[in-house]
């Protein structure tokens, strides 16, 4: 196969499809202009309006400590680290019984200011400082080349930190107190019109290209716990998951006619993972990541009704893959079912690097964000997951087999067997009052009941007239079968392991209640959701149960700026602006924190880093942490707030730009004219930052 004639690279032609949330490059790059297309969702399900545990702490389940120390996980240590730790009497773990709440937080500080959009710095609270951990182009293993901006090749990037850091966590090395760590982090796309010279011929760009994407896993150092972390080169537990790389799928799907290839006539081998966004770390200690906009990877006939409903065009792809490897079109003979064999939850096993990574089936295929598990009072472990699309639907999986303390071994084989579920929602206000400008309705809140909606259960279809391979293979197909409620890009989902709710972002739609599209509904109030808006599920019972009730913790926006917002009856004069709500997590005392990606289009501010209080009188208040630098989205937080510490990925810094003339110096800002230090180059480039207290 040649290359398209006149086609150095394909991305710049197709810039200006953005719609309102995100930059041209973002769209064509990340999302493969997701919203610029139709919405894929055109079934005529449910429409909402019309219908009228014991949680198992994962921080004890790793192994911290009641104060919260990191993570102490797992190698070969796990069977005896794992402290399964949990309150029969009260369903909460222990710390939520002591200590719950802001103002229990060990990590003081005061909000910033908002950051306008255009400020190429990373903006932290007064008496912390930030840098890196580790940065794109940073050699990981000890016969990888030093990064070299001007001289790039694929054999180096296979070697070296991958590109635009999504996800990441960081747990604690067993036995090391507190002083080594490893770092997980995926590469969920790149930005070439930014990481080359327009000079450098369009197979080389696709090459290094292609080797910054997938996983990394890195150890970490550092002197004591006050001090920060360094990434170490050549470490054992070091490992660069690459296109190359094989993953074992499980569950229902392995075998299955439906994702055979010449390559794989077994159809349980599949190589290399793509569009890593979110992820998870179970309790464990393996690390979860999705694959999302895995689409736009690919040429397909684009006319099967699988296709149309994930996006699959035929049309060459942004970085054209499909010039070097056949797989990459589904056209070819004999690789039909390659695109099925994308979409899913991807395991790592960061304490193995000889470990097989897997791909579980059961937990559904399409635009994963991520998954989060939590242990039910049952023992089941349950993972709830969002398909980040306009329209597209909230889902959970509940295991089989339930999760066994301290056999790390069989821990691992939950998501391989379950019931899979997604989620509708009803709300209690008259129709009237979901006017579509996100004004709270006259019993004062956002709230009703909900149900999960079974697909697969006991290891049976519950969708007529598919198969359990076709529900998991086809899962936005079954689903629309079932009417779950379409809502407004459900980002990170995750359970709090202090009150066992659990949160889900909905970063925005630009398209509800646009003529033809579902407009507001209770749970999704704004028509054009520019801002987004949190979703808080209160589970009827235990984590498997099948109904729950539900409110809104908040619905976005800048109230300075006129914006209709909701923060949970806390004074919205009184919160910091937030708007596009990404990714979560928690500190240990159970604040939710939230990273935000499509501010800049929105309020017109930088992303950031926010603290959410979520319990209490100050329920909604809302706090800025750090803003990024300029055009940078902040992804994967980690919140080790015992010990003054808080990590943010750093994505697409200067995204805008060009090779030639960049938009962000992000992170190691070398000033014009200045010589470089080693390591340094003066260009944008993606990293995992530690943000931590200046020492007294
Ligand atoms: Fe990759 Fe849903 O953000
Ligand atoms: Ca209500
Ligand atoms: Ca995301």
């Amino acid at each position: 196969m040649s290359e398209i004639p006149g086609r150095k690279f394909a991305l710049l032609p197709m810039l200006g499809h953005t719609k309102g949330k995100r930059s041209p490059v973002t769209c064509a790059l990340k999302c493969d202009n997701a919203c610029a297309g139709d919405v894929c969702n055109t079934s005529s399900n449910s429409y909402f309006r019309d219908i009228a545990s014991t949680t198992l702490s994962r921080r004890a389940a790793l192994g911290f400590g009641a104060a919260g120390a990191l993570a102490v996980v797992l190698g070969s240590a796990l069977n005896s680290s794992e402290t399964a730790v949990a309150d029969a009497g009260t369903g909460l773990s222990p710390a939520a019984t002591t200590g719950y709440g802001a103002g229990a937080s060990k990590l003081q500080f005061t909000a910033i200011p908002s950051i306008g959009a255009d400020v190429d710095a990373v903006t932290v609270p007064a008496g912390f400082t930030w840098q890196p951990v580790i940065r794109w182009g940073d050699p990981i293993f000890n016969d990888a080349p030093a990064f070299d901006l001007a001289n790039q090749t694929a054999a180096a990037q296979e070697r070296q930190f991958g590109y635009n850091n999504d996800y990441s966590d960081i747990l604690e090395i067993p036995g090391s107190k507190g002083r080594r760590a490893v770092l997980f982090a995926n590469h969920e796309y790149t930005n070439e019109n930014i990481m080359f010279p327009a000079t450098m011929p369009a197979a080389e760009m696709r090459a290094i290209g292609a080797a910054a994407h997938g996983l990394s896993v890195v150890e970490l150092e550092r002197t004591n716990k006050s001090t920060p972390w360094s990434y170490v080169k050549g470490a054992r537990l070091n490992r660069r998951y690459l296109n190359s790389t094989r993953y074992e799928l499980t569950g229902p799907v392995a075998g299955s006619a439906l994702v055979k290839t010449t390559a794989d006539p077994a159809g349980r081998w599949i190589n290399g993972t793509l569009g890593n966004c979110s992820g998870g770390t179970t309790p464990w200690g393996t690390i979860l990541s999705g694959e999302e906009n895995f689409n736009g990877y690919f040429v397909a006939p684009g006319t099967s009704a699988s296709d149309k409903r994930y996006g699959l065009t035929n049309k060459p792809t942004a970085r054209q893959w499909e010039l070097d490897d056949r797989r990459f079109n589904a056209n070819n003979p004999g690789y039909e079912n390659e695109t099925n064999r994308f979409g899913w939850i991807v395991e790592v096993d960061p304490f193995d690097p000889a470990s097989t990574p897997k791909k579980h089936s059961s937990l559904g295929r399409f635009k994963h964000e991520g998954a989060n598990v939590i242990v039910a009072k049952s023992g089941n472990v349950v993972a709830y997951m969002g398909d980040d699309e306009r329209f597209d639907y909230l889902y959970k999986f509940v295991s089989k087999a339930k999760y066994v303390e301290g056999d790390r071994k069989h821990n691992m084989t939950l998501l391989s067997e379950g019931d899979l579920y997604v989620a509708k929602f009803s709300g209690d206000a008259p129709a009237a009052e979901i006017d579509g400008t996100g004004t709270v309705p006259a019993d004062g809140s956002f709230d009703g009941k909900g149900e999960w909606l079974p697909l697969v259960v006991g290891g049976k279809s519950m969708v007529a007239g598919m198969t359990v391979e076709e529900v998991l293979v086809y899962t936005r197909l079954a689903a629309d079968k079932v009417g779950p409620t379409k809502m407004d890009r459900c980002e990170d989902v995750q359970p709090s392991l202090h009150s066992g709710k659990v949160y889900v972002a909905c970063t925005n739609n630009s398209d509800r209640g646009k003529p033809g599209k579902e407009g507001a509904t209770e749970v999704n109030p704004r028509n054009e959701n520019r801002d987004g808006h949190i979703v808080e599920i209160t589970e009827t019972g235990d984590q498997t149960s099948r109904k729950f009730t539900w409110n809104l913790l908040m619905v976005c926006g800048d109230p300075a700026q006129g914006d209709v917002t909701y923060f949970s009856g806390f004074p919205a004069g009184q919160v910091s602006p937030i708007s596009c709500p990404d990714n979560l997590a928690f500190d240990s005392v159970g604040n939710l924190w939230i990273s935000t990606d499509g501010a800049p289009s929105g309020i017109g501010r930088a992303d950031g880093l926010f603290k959410v209080t979520v319990d209490g009188a100050e329920r909604g208040r809302v706090e800025q942490f750090l803003a990024m630098p300029r055009d940078a989205e902040t992804c994967g937080p980690i919140v080790h707030d015992d010990e003054g510490h808080v990590f943010v990925s750093v994505q697409h810094p200067g995204e805008e730009g060009t090779f030639a003339a960049p938009r962000s110096y992000f992170p190691d800002y070398v000033p014009a004219g200045a010589t470089p230090k080693p390591g340094q180059v003066r260009a944008p480039r993606p990293s995992v930052i530690q943000v931590f207290r200046i020492a007294a």
